[in-house]
């Protein structure tokens, strides 16, 4: 039996007891890791984003009623709401991502209907691979099948993002939603965060990448994402742009002085990582091992030393990252502040790299890390 029919089985199982019979519709939508571009999509820059494999099904069928009632098989948690509420679920904060989802349709003037579910997701929880844009991109789906119209899938991912922004409160750019509603099997995609517009990217045959997770906590909501959002803002407003990588990298400089120095840290972070997005790009397709060291090690200063974004767990991870077999460049990945990293690893050292990697981490912190292997999967969309 594959692993995906273990899981529909379990999914399956779940829902008869849960609701009785079987689901109707059975939707699923992927986490992300980014793989150049830390905090420049909201700086309406780049991204080079790679939908992954593991992901978030919702497994459901109309209820005939206003309600959405749902069981969470990670968190073996029941929670519901109503259709024409707009309250939060204080006690069940997953459920907001969904509930946000139905707000934001209805807001646009979709008509919804009912649904009881089952939630299952291999994305893991608050580990910066966003399992939260995973479970807004799917309950979108759902509702949109149930409903019987279709919105485009950028559309799609900007109702989720304000769903995310508006309903749950988190300020987040359009990364995750975006590459978990137009990901492509088998390529990466090189994002442009202000037209909204993507390009597949190949990584070149012989190159995997792998998720390195520190299991060490990170907080999204939390206040550091905001105040870097914040200095980018200013630093942009102070320079006379509605968003910083409206600048060249040459107009950046010539006026880096006028910055406050913490602000000037921040914006010449962004303005350098906007730049690196194609060149690793570029480097990812044409196997060219040396720019890819050069480029993620490039990445990772400055989110060290610039953007401020690492932890003593991130550095942790870097070294033995950077130490272990097969690999060609190492960095963070998400928002930061814990949680996962990523390598880019020659494919025929996976299992090598996985079990340097853990060994030399689990030594230095006496915490065991996940190391897996990833690659390019669809976006949101039906099993
Ligand atoms: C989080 C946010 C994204 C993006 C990244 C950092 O994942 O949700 O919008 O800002 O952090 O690149």
């Amino acid at each position: 039996m594959t692993f995906d029919t273990q899981r529909r089985d379990l999914v399956a199982q779940a829902f008869s007891s849960c609701f009785g019979g079987l689901p109707s519709v059975w939707c699923r939508a992927p986490g992300r890791v980014d793989l150049m571009g830390s905090h420049t999509d909201y700086n309406l820059g780049a991204v080079l984003t790679l939908p992954i494999g593991r992901d978030t099904w919702i497994a459901a069928r109309p209820n005939s009623s206003s309600e959405v009632r749902l069981h969470s098989l990670n968190l073996g948690a029941d929670a519901s709401f109503a259709l024409d509420s707009n309250e939060k679920c204080p006690e069940h904060p997953w459920i907001d991502y969904i509930h946000g989802v139905a707000v934001v349709l209805q807001e646009a003037g979709l008509p919804l209907c009912g649904f009881d579910g089952v939630i299952h997701s291999t994305v893991p929880l608050r580990s910066g691979l966003s399992s939260s844009a995973a479970l807004e991109c799917a309950a979108a789906t759902v509702f949109e099948t149930l409903g019987a119209w279709s919105l485009d899938p950028v559309e799609k991912a900007l109702l989720c993002q304000r769903a995310e922004n508006h309903f749950v409160g988190v300020n987040c750019g359009i990364l995750d939603q975006f590459t978990s509603c137009m990901g492509r099997q088998g390529c990466a995609l090189l994002l442009d965060c202000h037209n909204l517009t993507s390009q597949p990217v190949t990584i070149a045959e012989g190159i995997g990448v792998v998720i390195c997770d520190t299991k060490s906590q990170r907080q999204l909501a939390g206040s550091e994402y905001g105040e870097r959002r914040a200095q980018c803002e200013n630093g942009a407003r102070l320079l006379g742009a509605s968003a910083l990588c409206e600048l060249t990298h040459e107009a950046y400089i010539s006026r880096e002085h006028e910055l406050p120095p913490i602000v000037a840290k921040r914006c010449r972070f962004i303005i350098e990582e906007h730049a690196r997005v194609a060149a690793l790009a570029a480097a990812l397709s044409a196997g060219d091992h040396p720019a890819i060291a050069e480029l993620t090690a490039a990445s990772f200063h400055g989110a060290s030393h610039l953007y401020e974004i690492t932890s003593p767990a991130m550095h942790t991870m870097m070294a033995a990252m950077l130490a272990a077999p097969g690999v060609l460049g190492a960095r963070q990945a998400g928002a930061g502040f814990g949680g996962c990293m990523v390598a880019l690893v020659q494919v025929d050292q996976l299992d090598e790299f996985a079990a340097a990697v853990r060994s030399h981490y689990f030594a230095a912190t006496a915490i065991l890390p996940e190391i897996y292997p990833v690659s390019a999967a669809a976006g949101a969309g039906f099993l």
